[in-house]
């Protein structure tokens, strides 16, 4: 890395975006994640559930039957996309990801699913399907019997970050790129 104030700028970056999936009204639980969807660019609102900054993983989980699913087995380069309206700083992080499903990943996420979100896998009809009444789309609660087979975790491994930092007199960019043994890391144009 070319300066210490990058380093700590991408180590605040992973152990930010670690905490942040601990803390339910942190902004960057709730980012936008990016694909190139089956007919096109395609965005949705996903909770970070977990990072690994050591294997540089950020990890969600999803509906298998959702249509975004063909989309990343199809191409699986995502970007994510995290604002905190706070510290006034955006990450945009860009890699690619697998879709896991009944493996040993599947299994170990869905023991720490809570019940009543294990529920939101259990619609009888895959996520995107017409239905006449959005009310009886719903899994009633208890109905997890088929849920754990529409689970999938979505396992995206990071190899570009660009990070941004508005300020009142200046605003700061960096970029970090994954050279294959470690990041390196250079100041841009905001
Ligand atoms: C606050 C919020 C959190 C969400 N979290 C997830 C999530 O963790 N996983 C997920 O599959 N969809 C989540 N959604 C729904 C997605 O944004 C999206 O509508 C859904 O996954 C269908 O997307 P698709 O048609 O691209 O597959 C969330 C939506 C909101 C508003």
């Amino acid at each position: 890395m070319s300066s210490d104030k990058l380093q700590t700028i991408l180590e605040q970056t992973w152990s930010g975006l670690a905490k942040a999936t601990g803390q339910a009204d942190h902004p960057w639980r709730l980012p936008a994640l990016g694909a190139h969807g089956l007919n096109g660019p395609e965005v949705r609102t996903m909770v970070l559930r977990s990072v690994d900054p050591v294997t540089r993983q950020l990890i969600a989980q999803t509906d298998v039957r959702s249509t975004k699913v063909p989309g990343f087995r199809k191409d699986p380069r995502v970007a994510w996309h995290f604002f905190d309206p706070q510290t006034k700083v955006q990450v945009r992080a860009n890699g690619r990801v697998t879709v896991h499903h009944d493996d040993e990943v599947t299994r170990t996420a869905w023991a720490a699913v809570p019940e009543a979100n294990k529920r939101n896998y259990a619609t009888p009809s895959a996520p995107g399907l017409p239905v006449d009444d959005p009310s009886i789309s719903q899994a009633q609660a208890g109905a997890y019997t088929a849920a754990y087979a529409n689970f999938s975790v979505l396992c995206a491994e990071i190899t570009f970050i660009d990070w941004l930092q508005l300020g009142d007199e200046h605003h700061r960019r960096a970029q970090f790129t994954w050279t294959g043994s470690d990041w390196r890391g250079a100041w841009v144009v905001p």
